[in-house]
């Protein structure tokens, strides 16, 4: 294969262990220099330039953008993708990743272990925020903070809020975040890679410090994961589209809390501390991937008009409930299911003798009229029902709501 490493940064431990991993396999390895690349738009026809030229075929593409240009870079790996080269993370997951704010919106739909996090604007409302999370103390955390920079701990609500005001008038973006004190100034770091966590390290922070930054001293050493902290990194890996990154977790006393994602984690500290060659598995899972590309199913189905996935709980479905898939009537509208979800376990592709069961979340694919031909249909919820009058919560006529 022909492999490109697109970087800012081509003599880092990082770029020189994949391209030594690339050339031990039998791979031709470039470094190329992220900013050197222009991209051109044409009709049907994506391209490349690198240094002036065109850019020769190439196989697969290893991204390692950094914040200081994320957006070019995913501009670039962006157009690589239409180009039909393989990139280890795609585009879209790369900015969802960055951007941790939207990372762990994302991931809160899911059973992700999450410290509670709130984020307001409004100074009325960091008080209230501060009480739904439990109270001080608490962790203010600056959006665009790396290496421990940009997070504080906040003994009380007064401080918390000084703070957080602060910030604000400085035009950061902070989140207040429950602060998870058992971790005792520890974190996990899971590297994931497809779909297994193939290095763990734990950083110890220095005594009296709460961040376990190695850039602020922190301490490394490898660790067997737990298998709730295998599965909670692998799965944050796959919800947020990617196939590479490294998940960093606070073991809270309810299990894993997912601090964050990283999309370009760096491979020195943890190759180093657990001696796995990671380098190694990177390149053999590009050289599997290569072989069969994973698809982008939705933007494949839009195409096919009229066809679509659905995915629901069987709840009230008597033509489901307790039968095999094919005796339901899914076989009869032609219905494909493509997995069951089954408390917090996932059947993949079942066969026609899996027995549905009450709140199995079932995942299909079929004519979008057939699928919505299954649901039963939806009543309108009267006040009560839903707990909370809509007039309890939003009073038109409150004058602190008018103008903001
Ligand atoms: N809610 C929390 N409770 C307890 N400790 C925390 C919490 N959030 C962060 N920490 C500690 O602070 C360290 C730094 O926090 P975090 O990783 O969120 O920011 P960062 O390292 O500056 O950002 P990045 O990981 O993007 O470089 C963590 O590694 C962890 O040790
Ligand atoms: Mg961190």
């Amino acid at each position: 294969m022909r492999i490109a490493i697109v970087t800012r940064n081509p003599r880092s431990y990082s770029v020189r262990r994949l391209r030594e991993a690339s050339r031990q396999r039998g791979h031709e390895a470039r470094v190329l220099d992220t900013l050197k690349f222009s991209i051109m738009i044409e009709h049907q026809k994506p391209g490349l330039y690198y240094r002036h030229r065109r850019l020769p075929h190439i196989d697969a593409v290893i991204p390692r953008i950094g914040a200081s240009v994320t957006f070019f870079g995913l501009a670039l790996v962006q157009q690589f993708e239409q180009m039909g080269v393989y990139t280890i993370n795609p585009a879209l997951a790369i900015a969802r990743s960055r951007d941790k704010l939207r990372a762990m919106q994302v991931l809160s739909k899911y059973d992700i272990g999450l410290p509670a996090t709130a984020f307001v604007r409004d100074r009325d409302e960091i008080l209230p925020a501060i009480n739904r999370l439990g109270g001080p103390p608490v962790i203010i955390k600056v959006l665009e903070g790396t290496q421990g920079i940009g997070v504080i701990l906040a003994e009380t609500a007064q401080t918390a809020e000084a703070i957080i005001q602060t910030l604000q008038l400085a035009r950061q973006n902070v989140l207040i975040q429950k602060f998870v004190k058992e971790s005792g100034g520890r974190d996990l770091r899971a590297f994931v890679v497809g779909d297994k966590v193939v290095a763990a390290m734990r950083r110890m922070a220095t005594p009296g410090e709460f961040r376990s930054n190695l850039h602020r001293g922190a301490t490394s050493e490898a660790v067997q994961l737990d298998a709730v902290y295998e599965t909670t990194a692998i799965r944050a890996t796959q919800i947020l589209g990617l196939r590479m990154a490294g998940v960093d977790m606070l073991e809270s006393n309810d299990g894993p809390r997912v601090l964050e994602v990283n999309s370009s984690p760096g491979l020195e500290g943890i190759e180093k501390a657990t001696q796995v060659d990671i380098a190694g598995a990177i390149i053999e899972d590009i050289q599997q991937q290569v072989l069969v590309p994973e698809v982008d199913l939705r933007q494949r189905l839009r195409l096919t008009g009229g066809f679509g996935i659905a995915e629901f709980a069987v709840h009230n479905m008597p033509q489901l409930m307790n039968k095999a898939l094919r005796e339901t009537d899914l076989t009869q509208r032609n219905i494909h299911v493509m997995s069951i979800t089954r408390k917090s376990a996932v059947i993949p592709n079942p066969k026609g003798d899996e027995v549905v069961r009450e709140g199995d979340v079932l995942l299909c694919y079929g004519e979008l009229r057939e699928l919505r031909g299954l649901m039963p249909p939806k009543e309108a919820r009267p006040e009560e029902a839903s707990g909370q009058a809509f007039s309890d919560v939003f009073d038109e006529d409150r004058d602190d709501v008018a103008g903001k």
